[in-house]
């Protein structure tokens, strides 16, 4: 089977599939992009990322190119040409292509739509995340406004290989104060030993995730108790269970931090019942 990819208007193979040198997404990182995962041939979360992504166009003063119901038309179209069950789906958009100059070019601009999906062995991941897993610290060296869902990955992929260099699955950045931001591609959350969600406060330091607002819905249903505020390195070594969440990941349990075990170890209880709960969701 030929994988499929959209690139500006067609479907084409996804082997050859290009965007322009001059695209002011390869240039500058002058672009957006969003994360949906497929489970049972469903998107899910699919309004939520949507939102976000008109969010994130809007800080770049990026005009919307298209609409909702287009590009859900066009995810459909590639999920079924790709013959995805379980998967992801990669929707980026960048200003569009113009000689190369920072300010943004005169007049109209037509937007590079860029969408890729692909299969995933869900059975896989689910397992792997039911063992739980070991993240490394790092500085968060990113820029300011860290909410805006742009493909300026730069810092995010250098954590994210340390992480891999340390035999870890994910990086959590700290701040100049000490307190953790976020993972590399996923929201940070801790359980405190009175048992008390918390994960940072959306401010311009983290993206505001889809599934961690998802998480956070779950949570009262479940009725945990939450908060939403700073937490620092140590607060979290002494946690009673950590976790990761993100459209990929879902949540998933942190056994390890550094080089010190969460709590005995082992993936804690309430992060399997948020991960089941988020699952089960419509
Ligand atoms: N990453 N924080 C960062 C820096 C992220 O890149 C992501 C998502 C999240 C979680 O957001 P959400 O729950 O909406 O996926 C938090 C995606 C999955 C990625 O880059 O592949």
């Amino acid at each position: 089977m030929t994988r499929i990819a959209y690139v500006d208007g067609y479907f084409q193979p996804h082997a050859g599939a290009c965007v322009h040198i001059e695209d002011r997404g390869f240039q500058f990182g002058d672009a957006i992009y969003e994360v949906w995962s497929i489970r049972g041939g469903k998107l899910l979360d699919e309004d939520g990322h949507f939102s976000r992504l008109e969010r994130s166009l809007g800080e770049l003063q990026i005009a919307n190119p298209k609409t909702q119901i287009a590009y859900k038309l066009i995810i459909r179209e590639l999920m079924r040409r790709n013959r995805i069950t379980d998967g992801l789906v990669y929707l980026q958009i960048s200003r569009g292509v113009a000689p190369r100059d920072h300010t943004f070019p005169k007049g109209y601009l037509r937007p590079t739509i860029v969408m890729t999906a692909k299969s995933v062995n869900a059975g896989k991941i689910q397992s792997k995340a039911l063992e739980g897993v070991a993240v490394i610290c790092v500085p968060d060296q990113r820029w300011g406004r860290c909410d805006i869902k742009t493909v300026n990955l730069l810092p995010n992929v250098l954590a994210k290989q340390a992480a891999s260099e340390a035999g870890a699955y994910e990086a959590w950045q700290i701040d100049q104060d000490g307190y953790v931001t976020e993972g590399s591609s996923s929201n940070a959350w801790i359980i405190t030993p009175e048992g008390v969600l918390v994960t940072r406060h959306a401010d311009h330091a983290i993206l505001r995730g889809i599934t961690r607002g998802k998480i956070l819905e779950c949570a009262q249903a479940l009725g945990y108790a939450f908060e939403e505020r700073r937490f620092s390195l140590e607060e979290a070594k002494n946690a009673r269970e950590a976790f990761m969440t993100s459209a990929s990941s879902f949540a998933t349990p942190i056994v390890k931090i550094d080089e010190q075990t969460v709590a005995n170890g082992a993936p804690g209880s309430m992060v399997i019942a948020l991960r089941e709960a988020y699952l089960e969701q419509d």
